[in-house]
């Protein structure tokens, strides 16, 4: 496959078939009864895993595009209901001209290479954040996409774009004083449901696993309310690098852990 820029996409880094039979014992180790109904994915490393090769980072950008291929594969084979990822932060803006225009360019254009497998896949695209910041031709891209896969009832597939928590907070703040300002609510009585019911996430279950990959332990403004009780996983590998296998381990070590929610380990084991 190959991007707009030309770049390179779909790279094979070892053996296919010794990865084929790691996947497949990683897949068989899968409790199917037991899978994180939503999984979200803060993708880092792309530039990173693009500089260690003297490439450019928009390279490693694209590269990220057959992560999100695989990730968004596994994530509907399994039946796994809810993947956000965050594909573009409110603080991303803020990053060189040529490296924004690139993204942006690169995000529509891999919307729109895939929009026919996702439609046969079942997959519906929602779009996450301030969607009136992207620019134009991409926007146009993505809406279309969210549109025509607005039937779809497999995968619930969430792209957050110039989304951050803080945004999304301060929006639902202001939603919340101007409803209690007209009088259409009571102030005093606004609860934590009226608060998750105002964000961009309104309705899509909090995640049960975050995974964020490229070695940095951070959450850099993503869902703060929603992962309040979320398992979190940090890989080292970069998001180029996280294939289906990386993404099958994250599973088996979530699978691994006891949530308790603020219970006791007796109060959640005992039926
Ligand atoms: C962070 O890596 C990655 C991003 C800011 C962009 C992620 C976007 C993609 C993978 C493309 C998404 C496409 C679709 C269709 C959703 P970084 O650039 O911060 O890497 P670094 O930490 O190594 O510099």
């Amino acid at each position: 496959m190959n991007s707009p820029s030309g770049v390179r996409c779909a790279t094979i880094k070892t053996d296919p078939y010794i990865k084929m039979e790691e996947l497949d014992i990683l897949l068989q180790q899968i409790d199917k009864d037991r899978l994180p109904r939503h999984v979200a994915m803060i993708m880092d490393g792309n530039g990173r895993w693009a500089r260690s090769r003297g490439m450019e980072r928009s390279n490693g950008h694209s590269e990220g595009v057959v992560s999100v291929r695989r990730v968004t594969e596994l994530s509907s084979d399994l039946g796994i209901g809810y993947l956000t990822l965050y594909a573009f932060s409110t603080e991303n803006w803020n990053r060189p001209d040529a490296e924004v225009e690139t993204l942006m360019h690169l995000i529509g254009w891999a919307i729109e290479q895939e929009l026919p497998d996702l439609k046969r896949n079942n997959v519906r695209i929602h779009l996450i954040g301030d969607i009136d910041r992207i620019p134009e031709g991409p926007r146009r891209r993505l809406l279309d996409a969210r549109d025509q896969t607005a039937g779809c009832t497999g995968l619930q597939l969430m792209m957050c774009l110039s989304y951050s928590a803080r945004w999304e907070l301060t929006r639902a703040a202001r939603t919340l004083a101007a409803r209690a300002a007209s009088g259409e609510i009571d102030a005093a009585s606004i609860s934590e449901e009226d608060i998750a019911a105002s964000l961009a996430t309104a309705g899509i279950p909090d995640p049960d696993l975050l995974i964020r990959t490229g070695g940095e332990y951070r959450i850099s403004n993503f869902l703060l309310w929603q992962i309040a009780y979320s398992e979190l996983y940090f890989t080292p590998t970069l998001w180029p690098d996280f294939d289906k296998a990386e993404y099958a381990k994250a599973i088996i070590d979530y699978q691994s852990r006891e949530r308790r929610f603020g219970k006791t380990s007796d109060q959640v084991t005992s039926k």
